[in-house]
């Protein structure tokens, strides 16, 4: 390769041929070259990006990759809320959606434009300067979390803007979702490595965007659809057509699947259209969305406080099909609750065979008037487990279900609490319950080890060769090669990602230990604030509370689990399985007054009340009006009255402006 200039031309030539033939390919669906053409593009690009790495950009198509994990997701608001939408299940609820529409708008009749309801999750992409900034989820509507890097790896959202579209941050805002196929090839690959399947492409979609390692998200094919164009938190156009047909030739994908109707009938016809269609479709809808298509009119219509006035969302029926109860099966989970579930003779609906529904617990079959035999409507909401709606017909031979007095798989007396809905097998060493609490252990976001699947456990616990999961560290390659289906190689995998295991940090092996109530969010929030698993082991409730977002329920949860010798047995056993029991404390991310209480009172001499305040709470502390023993500090300044006394009585240490100052900028 020639002068330095020359690299730098083919880079760009390269780049922009590749950025063509992407949207040819993910946007368009009509490409021009062979995969293998295309792979020898970017693989050229690489080439030279890496012989000039001051010649990388973060819009270069070779960025994509996706980069290193993350320890978690920034929390953004958005540039205007991201509201969801009203629904309307049938024709006539639809007609009272347009007669309130116009008669809020005064008008005989109001143009709508019809679009897929795409059955994916919300996203919004921000480009400023033609260049993709961020991406942020819808979270609660107002704030969403940062997946940049994660976004970054759909093709179909462009990293540059195609055409420029004025503003300062222009955000495309659409759906996420995976083809009918890509959700097979994926949850087929899950089965190879015995990782539950994803129920439906709305939980794979999320599964693969809203996960730590870009490299995940890289290695699935999400596709994003555009529908909405904001322009510094303002619609970016005069009509929502237009500014469809912008976002298209901006370089984004827009479902072509969409219509103008002059009124209410054209919608219908729309609608009716794709009811059948829609089977037929790549990837999944349940639905249409209908929206005004002026944005004068929308902005009179204006909002609820949930939902946009201009706009709905029309679903199709669920998927229901009726079959009978062929007979009801207890499970038992890991926290030992028994889940009754219908056997039900195989059914199809909407293209799935069905043959189990969960009844959730004795309560629902009970509301359901459910027995052996009987003949019930199910239904598939496009969502997770099919449920069992009602009864159709009774059995002829019906008989009653009833709960059993002992554990299905080990026999023990199975309790109920008084307040709870479930019954529970107690027997903490149940093979059930111990089955489910390996696999726990043994997930990605727990220890993460690979090859460690249901047929496995099973195994494993059967046999009697893990009866805690301390004892997956004493494993040997023989015993593993006693088992079904498992070969030397896979053996000495297993065994490899089970030493590896020994690094996770502690937050994950908190939660790996299944305390009530201690996710993944929690359990990193305790190793954070604790930095040892010994310290909370030994912590009393009040002390436990001091960490971020825990409650009585769950420091008592966490105290009613130490207290228990085996666990504490448990514990013992796995730090010398050689695990990570210990780690720094980490001041968490909101600043050095994150997590202390201040009560101000009096005048300070320089700061009023409102700076301090904002000082505070920007280095991470909560400002109170009452003092009490949760105080971290009281600031007093001159007149301070009766806040003072109480602080001196509870012992609550009272600072001035100048320590307060100290404390702000300890950063
Ligand atoms: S417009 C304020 N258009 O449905 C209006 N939403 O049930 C914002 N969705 O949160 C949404 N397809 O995730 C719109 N063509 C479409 C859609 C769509 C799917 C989703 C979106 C929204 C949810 C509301």
């Amino acid at each position: 390769m020639g002068t330095p200039d020359g690299v730098a031309l083919e880079i760009a030539r390269l780049r922009r041929e590749i950025e063509r033939h992407e949207h040819l390919y993910y946007v368009l669906d009509r490409p021009t070259i062979s995969d293998a053409e295309y792979d020898t593009l970017i693989r050229r690009l690489k080439e030279l990006e890496a012989e000039r790495p001051d010649l990388v950009t973060p819009d270069s198509p070779s960025q994509r990759v996706g980069g290193q994990p993350r320890e978690g997701f920034v929390r953004v608001r958005h540039t205007s809320p991201m509201l969801s939408l009203d629904n309307a299940f049938n024709a006539e609820e639809l007609a009272d959606f347009d007669r309130r529409v116009r008669e809020l708008t005064g008008l005989p009749q109001v143009e709508y434009v019809a679009e897929l309801k795409l059955d994916g999750l919300s996203l919004a992409l921000h480009y400023s300067e033609g260049r993709l900034t961020r991406a942020i989820t819808r979270g609660d509507g107002q704030i969403g979390e940062d997946v940049t890097e994660n976004a970054r790896t759909i093709r179909s959202a462009p990293l540059k803007l195609a055409r420029e579209i004025p503003g300062g941050i222009v955000e495309a805002r659409g759906e996420v979702l995976l083809t009918r196929a890509e959700l097979a090839r994926i949850n087929r690959e899950r089965a190879a490595q015995e990782q539950p399947q994803f129920a439906n492409p709305r939980n794979a979609a999320a599964g693969s965007l809203r996960v730590l390692d870009p490299r995940i998200t890289a290695s699935r094919r999400l596709e994003f659809f555009a529908y909405q164009l904001v322009v510094d938190g303002r619609p970016g156009a005069t009509h929502h057509w237009e500014a469809l047909d912008t976002l298209g030739a901006a370089g984004f994908k827009v479902n072509p699947h969409r219509q103008r109707c002059a009124d209410l009938e054209a919608v219908g016809a729309f609608l009716r259209a794709w009811e059948a269609q829609r089977h037929e479709l790549p990837y999944e809808t349940d639905g249409v969305v209908v929206k005004v298509n002026d944005f004068a009119l929308q902005q009179r219509l204006g909002w609820t406080a949930k939902a946009p006035r201009w706009a709905i969302a029309f679903k199709y029926a669920a998927q229901q099909a009726s079959t009978t109860v062929l007979d009801i099966e207890v499970q038992v989970g890991r926290t030992g609750v028994l889940t009754p579930v219908a056997v039900l003779a195989p059914v199809p609906v909407g293209g799935v065979t069905v043959s189990r529904a969960t009844l959730h617990n004795e309560d629902e079959i009970g509301r359901l008037g459910l027995e052996i035999g009987d003949q019930v409507l199910i239904e598939r909401s496009g969502d997770v487990i099919p449920k069992v709606v009602r009864v159709e017909a009774p059995g002829e031979d019906r008989r009653p279900f009833v709960m059993p007095s002992t554990c299905p798989v080990c026999g023990t007396q199975v309790v109920r609490e008084p307040e709870e809905v479930a019954w529970r097998c107690v027997n903490t060493d149940c093979p059930a319950r111990l089955k489910e609490s390996v696999l726990h252990f043994a997930s990605r976001r727990v220890m993460n080890i690979d090859g460690l699947g249901e047929v496995l456990v099973n195994q494993l616990v059967d046999r009697g060769l893990v009866k805690s999961v301390s004892d997956l560290y004493g494993l040997k390659k023989e015993q593993l090669l006693e088992l079904d289906r498992l070969a030397e190689k896979s053996a000495a995998k297993l065994l490899r990602n089970i030493d590896a295991s020994r690094a996770a940090p502690l937050g994950r092996v908190i939660n790996g230990l299944g305390i009530p109530f201690v996710g993944e969010r929690t359990a990193a929030i305790l190793a954070g604030h604790f930095g040892s698993l010994a310290r909370i082991a030994s912590a009393s409730a009040a002390e436990l509370e001091q960490a971020e977002e825990v409650g009585p329920r769950i420091a008592e949860a966490i105290g009613g689990f130490f207290a228990e010798p085996r666990n504490r047995a448990l514990v013992e056993r796995l730090r010398q399985a050689g695990l990570q029991l210990e780690q720094e404390i980490t001041r968490p991310p909101g600043g050095p007054l994150e997590g202390q209480t201040f009560v101000l009172t009096g005048t300070l001499p320089t700061l009023s009340r409102e700076e301090a305040t904002a000082q505070i709470e920007a280095a991470g502390g909560k400002v109170t009006s009452a003092v009490s023993k949760k105080t971290s500090y009281v600031v007093a300044g001159a007149d301070s009255g009766s806040k003072l006394a109480k602080a001196e009585a509870l012992g609550v240490p009272v600072i001035g402006e100048d320590e307060l100052q100290g404390l702000l900028g300890a950063g």
